[in-house]
Formats: structure tokens, sequence, C-alpha cells
């Protein structure tokens, strides 16, 4: 029987979970990695690593099942309060006034590692709430993506329970959803300002010209070096002075840092730093 202190041979699992789903285990922690697959292990009563992947290759509910606890998909509307409060309260409002200013309607954001859709919807209220206090006409679009399509369908659904909406404060909860029998569903004006689709943040980013990228809880499986690929991927992704805000355990760290000032320490907030133009240096 395998103990939780045992150094898995994981490459032929790695190589099973990225022909039948595409994910690149290599980019994630290998120590987590081997505690979850431990757990796994522990979990289906598989004596040794072989025993396992006979059984994540014959039960297709097992790869589910390992996906899930790789990935972790924990998520609430409004996780750490105090972050948002920031955003609302200070630096989305005077982003979106420097861009009124500029003669910029619009304000675009990504929730990156989305899972099923809390955060990215939490956005997109915030902003909301931001736009009708500062400039009402600006156009708000929110992009949510996750590795997990699963998550995605959940998310594009925008249907919660009770318990999901209920700590929230009730302008938001009356404002945003709808009762629909017990759950509540977010309003139609707020889904069509948030759109869902599945991504891997390994792959090159899909949007540019972004004003705001929270990305919290995710690149905390990764690799520090992948982590810090990701993190150049929203630098290019980013309008100058656009925000990244990342988890609170999270943060950047090494060259990065020259492209960013950190606003904010306590919720994580960056600004990226106004790139000058050499183009028309001799
Ligand atoms: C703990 S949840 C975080 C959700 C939300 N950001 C928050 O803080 O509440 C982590 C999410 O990251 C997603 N994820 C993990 N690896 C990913 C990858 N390579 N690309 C995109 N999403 C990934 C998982 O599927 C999961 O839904």
């Amino acid at each position: 029987m395998a103990h939780q202190t045992d150094v898995l041979d994981l490459s032929e699992l790695a190589w099973l979970v990225k022909s039948r789903c595409g994910v690149d285990l290599s980019r994630y922690r290998a120590t987590t990695l081997n505690r979850r697959v431990l757990h796994r292990m522990a979990m289906t009563g598989s004596g040794d690593i072989e025993e396992y992947l006979g059984r994540l290759t014959a039960e297709p509910d097992e790869m589910e099942k390992l996906m899930d606890i790789v990935t972790i998909h924990v998520t609430e509307f409004y996780r750490d309060r105090d972050v948002f409060r920031s955003l609302e309260r200070g630096y989305v409002p005077a982003l979106i006034d420097e861009k009124t200013g500029a003669g910029q309607g619009i304000f675009r954001a990504w929730s990156a590692g989305c899972s099923t859709g809390e955060e990215a919807y939490s956005m997109a209220m915030m902003i909301d709430r931001a736009v009708r206090n500062v400039s009402p006409n600006t156009h708000i679009e929110v992009f949510g993506t996750d590795i997990s399509e699963d998550s995605c369908r959940t998310a594009r659904k925008g249907v919660y329970s009770d318990e999901k909406i209920e700590a929230l404060p009730e302008d938001i909860r009356d404002g945003y959803f709808e009762k629909e029998g017990q759950t509540r569903k977010v309003t139609s004006g707020l889904r069509s300002l948030v759109k869902f689709m599945s991504h891997d943040l390994f792959a090159a980013s899909p949007y540019s010209h972004l004003d705001l990228i929270m990305c919290r809880n995710v690149m905390i499986h990764f690799e520090h070096e992948v982590r810090d690929e990701v993190i150049a991927n929203f630098h290019d992704s980013l309008q100058d002075r656009g925000l990244l805000v990342l988890g609170k355990s999270e943060a950047m760290t090494g060259p990065l840092e020259d492209l960013f000032e950190l606003v904010e320490p306590r919720c994580k907030i960056y600004r990226k730093n106004v790139q000058e133009d050499h183009s028309r240096e001799d």
C-alpha cells in the first residue's frame, strides 16, 4: 500500500492525462500533484501507481475526479470582500475616469481561472456599480475563462444556490439576482456583460486591451517559472496602467516586478507600468 510520503513516478500518468484531457501536468507543482495523486490512490484502494493507472484508463469517472482535485474549483461571490471594495471605491473609478477623459468608452476585464463564474460575475457587478457613479455610458465587457469546460457550462447558466448568495449585501442580491425556485439566477442584464469560454492559461492569451485581470488562487498550483510565463502573458494583454489582481497568498517576484507597480500590497493589486516608446530613438 502506498504511503502519503511516497514520491511517485508520474510520467505515465502525465502522458495519459495529456492525451485524454490536453492538460500538461508537468506545469503544476510536483509536490502538490504527488500528494493529490496519493490521495486518489488511497480513495480508490489502489496499492501502487500501476494499479491506479489501470483504474484511470478503465474508469472515465476517475479521470474526472483526478482532474477535479488537481485543479480545485473552490470559489465564492466577492471572495476577499476588501479587494472588491478597494477596486470599486478607488482603482476602477479612477481608471474609468482616465479612459473617459481619453475618449475611450469601454472597460474590458478578465477573470482568468474563473471556476463556476462567481468571480467573473462579481467583477461585472463591481464594474457596473463603479461605472454608474463615474461614467454611465461606459460599455462593459467581462470574460471568464477556465480550463474546465464543465465549470464554464455552470458559469454560463448563472444559477446558484441560496447559500451562495445569502452573505451578499442586500442591494447586490436584489439588484443582480432573481429568484428561481430554491435557487437564484444572475439577471439577464448582468449575464449579457459576461462571456465564458474554456481556455488553458498555458496557451497564448486570447484577449488584448484589457483594463483589469483577476487571476486568483489559480497560479498557486503552478511551478514558479510557469507562473512567470503566465504573468508575462497578462502583461501583454493589459493596456498601459491596466490592473492585475493576484490571490492574497500569491506574489510577483524577480524581473516581472519591473513591469508592474504593486499599488496595494494587502490586496495584491498591481498596475502595469507605462511602456516607453523606443521606436523613434536613433
Ligand atoms: C480555486 S479556483 C479559483 C477560482 C477563482 N479565481 C477564485 O479565486 O475564487 C482555481 C481554478 O483554476 C482553474 N485552473 C487550473 N489550472 C488551470 C489552467 N491551466 N488554465 C486555466 N484554468 C485553470 C481550475 O479549473 C479552477 O476552476
